[in-house]
This record gives C-alpha cells, structure tokens and sequence, in this order.
C-alpha cells in the first residue's frame, strides 16, 4: 500500500493528505487551491511554480525553470512528486505589505478633506475605580459598591454588568485595597462593565480596525487610549481558495457546510492577523475589547455566518444592513470574551459597510454646495454620488483584474510588480518595480499604464486587437497564445517571457467598462452629467501609483480636470479606524448609510448599453473624451 504525507499549503494553511508519489499539482487540486496549469502538466509554462519550504523532494528537470530559482527552492508542481511531508508556499500569493498610515499623521494630512472626525472617544474604554472594602456600616454588595464609585465618575442610571464579570468580581475587589480597573461599553446612555481587573493589572485596553476584502484582509491594532496604531497585518482572503469573487462565493455557500466552511476561513483569516500584530506589538489578545469592521455586504454576510443567497436572487435583499453589536465569542474571535464588535451599515446587496465607512475619508457628507463622486474600484465596483444633502449609489461586477487576478500577468502590488510603466518612442518599456527586483507582473497601476500606452502608440485598436504590423517585433507565442512582450524572460523573476494577451486586454476592457458605464448610468440617474462633477475620489486596490491621466485614456475614468481627481487608497480601512476611536464617526456613519439611494443596476434598461459603448477604447462615443481624441488626432 502506497504510504501517505501530509502536503501543507501556504497562505492557505489547507493540508491535505496523499499517496507518495502524486504530484504536487495533484495535491493542490485535491486542496482545491488555485494554482495554474496552463500547458497541462506538460513542465513547459512554468505557471505551476511552488516553493518547498520543508520536506525533502525532486522534481524532473525542465528549461521552464531557471537554475537560480530551483536553488532558492522553487519547483514545479507538476513535475514534483510527494515522497514526504511537504510545506509549500504558492508564489502568486506572496506576503502582502501594506503601509503604515498612523492615525493622528493621516488625519493632519486629510482633516479640512474628510468627512469624519479624529476624536479619542472610543465606545470602550478603561477606568480606575477604588472600591472600598466592606464593612459592617457599609455593608452593600461588591457590585453595588462598585457602582457607587462608577457613578461617582460617571453619573448614568443605566449600569449593567456582564456575568462574567461578576463570577471574578468577589476576589478582584479584594485584592490591592480595592483599587481596580474596570472596562466598561457604551452604547447610547447605557453602560455595561465587561471586565474587572486588579490595578496592577494592564491598564492600556486594545481594539482593531479591520477591512474584509473579497481578495485581501488588512487590520489595524490600536492603542484605544491614544489611537496609536500599534501594528498592522495583511494577508490574502483565506475564502479565495472557495471562488476568487462575490458571486462565485456566494454560489459556493449554497449548502450549509459551506457556508460554515467560508465563515470558518474567514474568522481563520482575521484570527492569524490577529496573532501576528499582537505578537509585534507584544500585547496579549485578551486586552483586545473592541473591533470596527467593515467589508461589503457578502463578505460581511459570510463574516457573521449569515446566508448570502439572496443577495444574488431578485429583488436582492440582504439579511441586513445595520447590523447589531457582535460578541467577539460569538464569532471565535481571538479577543477578549466580552470584545464587542461593530460591523458598519450597509447600504443594499452590493454597496457595503466598506463604502459607508470610507465615505467618512472622502468630504462628500461634509459639503453641501459641491457634488462629488466616490470610487471603490476592487472586486467589485461600488460608487456614489451626492454632497452633505443627498447620496445616490450603486455596484457593478468589475472583476478582480486591477487586483491583479484574472490576466495572466497580473498580481497584487507588492514586491515585484510593475506598478508605472511607459513605452518610449522608439518602442522601449521603461517601468518601475515595487522594491527593485526583477519583475514578476503588473498590478493595477501598473496595467492601466500598459493598455493605455499600447493603446496611445497604436499597438492596439480600440478594440484592444493587436496591430500586427506596428507590434510584430513585440508579438511572441506562447501556451496561451499571442502575446505582447512586456519583459523577456532572462530579465524576468521567473525567468520566462512577461506577456499580455488579447484575452487579458479584453477582460482589462471588460472591467474598466464596467466600472465607467456604472458611473454614467449613476450620474444619469441623478439627474447630471460628468462636468457638474466637482470631485472625484478613488479608492481601491489599484497600487500607490494610478496614473489619472492613463485611467482617462483608457475609459476607465471620466475626461475631467485632472486637478478633480483624488487617489485615497484603502479608505474602507481608514473609516473603520475612525469609527473605532470616537462614537460620533460611527453615528455619522449610521446617517450616511441612512440617507444613500440604492440603484439596482441589474434590474436598470439601459446599463447594457452603457455597457457596450465603454467596451471601447476609450468609448464608443469619442466626444466623450475630447483629450483622449487629440491625442490620437494628432
Ligand atoms: S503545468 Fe506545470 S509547467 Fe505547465
């Protein structure tokens, strides 16, 4: 009988069990992880590339892989067999860094530009009491003598106490002459204590902002007293091993193991960056009391384990959109056992609490007079329109192309992606990489760049075909077909040709039409047009560098005065940061939420045709883009 091992994936963390023998892309499959296979097992496009972290292996020689890199551990899967306990690491989804934006720091930058305020009044917070001992004079509860010194503190008719708070309270009391230090949540006019603890105890209380992405998940730990961020972390959405989006997900959680399994990989998720950024800033998890979450609507579904499917099914309602305060123990989380959660409103199906919340970094509901128009360009698309007064949004399925899935030379924006990238006359790419290294792909920025410089030198049509006569020199074949070179493969990470197909044009044009044609159908049923436009903020995934001016070129974002234009990056995140620290964000959030008209364009006539027109470069109608057709006029 064939022996078994047991084959570990990162980051996934799925391990699976096989016979010796089966290939490592075999094993993959069994996990079912998303590891390419473009030229079926044959060893000939290197798309499979694994790194064995631990476990001794060997793997048959193939040119699809360079000496260098088989030094450094990578093989290929595919040509790999499993002979004994394997760690192994897939490439494409490499450690995400994310910079540190500190709180006090980003709100100097942005505070006569956002809607939200930088206030340290969080929900939570920890005090110091001295609860006399009992005596015979004084012979009150330990509970009501506490409550006695709380009010002293904090006149409130409206204390509660937690249970578990009583069942330590006896012996905490006693200790240290009665000096404590209680934790206490507010909510409204009512307080509830949720933990008890000797003075000598730690005093600084924790929470967490967090932003649930369909492909990546980052978190903030914050000091609640100061607002300090502590620690960041990052990683890929352990669900995208589950469908790479919403809707795929939401198919997914059709039977109810499922759904349990997506919610467990998602709590798995949050938890393991829970552990690295209390394991930085050398805190414990059980001094962690609150958290401020937000995501859109099926990832906030999944995180609460709620079923997704109606949000896909007609007349698409979610179970909810103002969500009640979560206990951490209810999830799983690793905070403390009475750690309150806080997911922000959501709006309708496809516009989540990650757009209300990163409403409050945008001055949208702070201004009455100028009208402005908010981007979140991830997986999915969501925008709003609107000022201090009135709010209209809606979503569209973009597609998770500027998040580097979906075109074979795409990838997020870390180490090694291309992420600005121009073609000289003479046809030369010159491009700048994240962190200097040899390139490995191209993030959003970095694609955007490359179809609109292809499509301003004439490389392609306005249908995003080759023009085989101007590019011939360009044009190599591989296992996917004709390809543009981007970078030849001795100058490439992985050592073979960096291309881009008409296939990954094609489904660039699909998600920027979808994105523009969303815009417009919005404005349409606002009552406006493009030029009425004061101000337009776009959030998302796209990397440090969009480049506004090749964004317009390729009908991606509206031709309007580049000065409009503002790149604000992860905003979902930062509102989640500013709900944390001070109750008055999160009630401005509630009233955004309250007062944004939802569009359905699913259900809109006439989004198909919008859609059509933007599957263009830029757009069917050129007049739309009058720089964009001096340029070519030129
Ligand atoms: S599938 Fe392994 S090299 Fe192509």
């Amino acid at each position: 009988m064939n022996k078994k091992y047991k084959v570990k994936f990162f980051p996934f963390e799925s391990t699976v069990s096989v016979s010796s023998g089966t290939s490592i892309l075999d094993a993959a499959k069994k996990a079912n992880l998303p590891l390419k296979a473009t030229c079926g097992a044959k060893g000939t496009c290197g798309d499979c590339v694994i790194r064995v972290l631990s476990g001794t292996y060997q793997s048959k020689h193939s040119a699809a892989l360079s000496e260098e890199l088989i030094r450094q551990g990578y093989a290929l899967a595919c040509q790999t067999e499993v002979n004994d306990n394997l760690t192994i690491q897939l490439p494409q989804f490499q450690e995400l860094s994310i910079k540190i934006v500190s709180g006090s720091e980003f709100f100097e930058e942005h505070k006569n530009n956002i809607s939200g305020i930088y206030e340290i009044n969080p929900v939570v917070k920890s005090i110091s009491l001295r609860v006399p001992p009992p005596t015979l004079e004084d012979s009150y509860s330990d509970l009501k003598r506490l409550e006695r010194e709380f009010r002293k503190k904090l006149s409130t008719e409206d204390l509660n106490c937690e249970y578990s708070v009583l069942r330590k309270l006896a012996h905490v009391v006693r200790e240290e002459k009665g000096e404590i230090t209680i934790v206490v949540f507010r909510s409204g006019q009512s307080w509830t204590i949720i933990d008890v603890k000797e003075a000598k105890a730690a005093k600084n209380i924790y929470g967490l902002a967090c932003d649930i992405g369909t492909t990546t998940v980052v978190l903030y730990l914050v000091e609640l007293t100061s607002g300090k961020i502590l620690s960041t972390a990052s990683s890929y959405n352990q669900q995208l091993k589950c469908g790479e989006d919403i809707i795929s997900r939401i198919n997914y959680a059709q039977k109810p193991d499922r759904l349990q399994e997506l919610h467990n990989l998602i709590v798995m998720t949050v938890n393991n960056l829970i552990d690295k950024a209390t394991r930085s800033a050398k805190i414990s998890t059980a001094d962690i009391y609150s958290a401020s979450v937000s995501g859109n609507t099926t990832m906030i579904h999944l995180f609460l384990n709620l079923e997704p499917r109606y949000i896909r099914e007609e007349p698409y309602v979610p179970t909810f959109n103002q969500v009640p305060i979560i206990l951490s123990r209810d999830l799983g989380l690793k905070m403390n056992y009475e750690g309150r959660i806080y997911c922000g409103p959501a709006v309708g199906s496809y516009v989540g609490s990650d757009i209300t919340a990163g409403l409050l970094c945008t001055p949208l509901v702070r201004d009455s007079k100028k009208i402005s128009l908010f981007i979140d360009a991830g997986t999915n698309g969501e925008l709003v329109v609107g000022n201090s007064d009135w709010l209209m949004t809606c979503a569209c399925s973009a597609g998770p192309a500027f998040e580097g899935s979906g075109t074979k030379c795409g990838m997020p924006a870390t180490e090694g992606a291309i992420e600005q990238l121009i073609i000289e006359n003479n046809g030369e790419l010159e491009y700048k990489v994240i962190n200097g290294s040899k390139p490995k792909g191209l993030c959003g920025s970095g694609l955007v760049d490359l179809l609109a410089e292809l499509f301003i030198h004439g490389y392609i049509d306005r249908h995003g075909k080759f023009n085989v006569e101007k590019a011939k020199d360009r044009l190599v074949e591989d296992e996917t077909g004709i390809g543009f070179l981007i970078e030849k493969g001795n100058n490439s990470y992985w050592g073979k040709d960096l291309i881009i197909t008409e296939k990954d044009i094609s489904n660039l044009i699909r998600t920027k039409g979808a994105v523009f044609s969303a815009c417009s159908l919005l404005l349409k049923n606002a009552g406006l047009t493009f030029d009425k436009i004061d101000a337009f903020y776009i959030a998302g995934g796209f990397g440090q560098h969009l480049n506004i001016e090749n964004s317009i070129r390729i009908g991606l974002l509206p031709d309007l005065e580049r000065n409009k234009f503002h790149y604000i990056g992860n905003s979902s995140l930062l509102g989640a940061y500013l709900i944390l620290l001070s109750d008055k964000n999160r009630e401005m959030v509630n009233e955004i939420s309250k007062k944004m008209t939802y569009i359905e364009l699913n259900t809109e006539p006439s989004y198909m045709n919008e859609y059509t027109g933007a599957l263009f470069l830029p757009h069917t109608e050129m007049e739309l883009f009058p720089s964009v057709k001096q340029i070519l006029n030129s």
